[in-house]
C-alpha cells in the first residue's frame, strides 16, 4: 500500500513466458503487452475486465500504437507489419536483416512517430565482454548496456590490461541511470582477464557498494 493509502492489486494473471512492452493506450483506455516467447499479443480493458489475445505467426518482440487506434505496428521476429485489431489482418511492411541470425528486440516510437528498434543475435557465442557483463551482473536494467559494451570492446581492443582508472575514464561518457558502476567495472575487468587468456572467476557474490564515476 502506498503512503496515500492506494493499494496495488493484480489485474491479469497472464502467465506469460516472457511478457514485455506494457503499453497504455489513452485513446481506447486499454492496456497492451506481448508474450515474446509465447508469440502472443495481449490486450486488457480495465473498465470491463475484458482480456483479448491474438496468436502471432512468430515471436512478437515489440509493437507501437498507431495514429489509427484500430491498428498496431508490430515488430515481429523477422519483420515489421501493421496489424488490424478488428479483422486480424496482418500487412507485412518489410523484412528485417534477412539472412542473418538475428531477430527484432526492443523498439519504441519517437515523438515524431518514427519507430526505432534494435535486433539481437541469436544462437551466437558470447564475446568476452558479453560474458563479463553476464558473469558480473553488469547488465542491471540494461538501458546503458549497449553503450557500455561497445565502449568496453573498443577499450579492450587497444588495452587488454586496463587499470580501474582506465576503465572509469573510458566509460565516463556513458551515464548509467542505475548508477551501478561497480559491476560494470568488474565486468570489463572480467572480460580483460578472459582476453588475456586467464580464467576469470565471477565476484558477483561479493557485497556491493555504490560508486559513481
Ligand atoms: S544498467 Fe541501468 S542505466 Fe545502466
Amino acid at each position: 500500500m502506498s503512503e496515500d493509502g492506494r493499494r496495488a492489486s493484480l489485474a491479469v494473471r497472464a502467465r506469460c513466458a516472457l511478457g514485455e512492452g506494457a503499453t497504455w493506450c489513452a485513446r481506447t483506455g486499454r492496456f497492451y503487452w506481448t508474450d515474446i516467447e509465447g508469440s502472443r499479443l495481449y490486450r486488457y480493458d480495465p473498465c470491463t475486465g475484458e482480456r483479448t489475445s491474438w496468436a502471432m505467426p512468430e515471436r512478437l518482440a515489440t509493437f507501437a500504437l498507431c495514429a489509427d487506434p484500430h491498428y498496431l505496428l508490430l515488430g515481429l521476429a523477422t519483420h515489421l507489419a501493421f496489424f488490424d485489431l478488428t479483422t486480424r489482418e496482418m500487412r507485412r511492411i518489410v523484412e528485417v536483416e534477412p539472412g542473418l541470425d538475428t531477430r527484432l528486440n526492443d523498439g519504441r516510437c519517437d515523438r515524431q512517430g518514427r519507430f526505432v528498434f534494435g535486433t539481437k543475435h541469436e544462437g551466437a557465442t558470447l564475446s568476452a565482454v558479453q560474458t563479463g557483463f553476464k558473469a558480473e551482473h553488469g547488465l542491471q536494467c540494461g538501458f546503458c548496456t549497449p553503450g557500455m559494451m561497445m565502449t568496453a570492446t573498443s577499450l579492450l581492443e587497444h588495452n587488454d590490461s586496463p587499470t580501474e582508472g582506465d576503465i572509469r575514464a573510458a566509460i565516463s561518457g556513458n551515464l548509467c541511470r542505475c548508477t551501478g558502476y561497480v559491476n560494470i567495472i568488474k565486468a570489463i575487468q572480467h572480460a580483460a582477464a578472459e582476453i588475456r587468456g586467464e580464467s576469470p572467476t565471477s565476484s558477483h557474490d561479493a557485497p556491493l557498494t555504490a560508486v559513481t564515476t
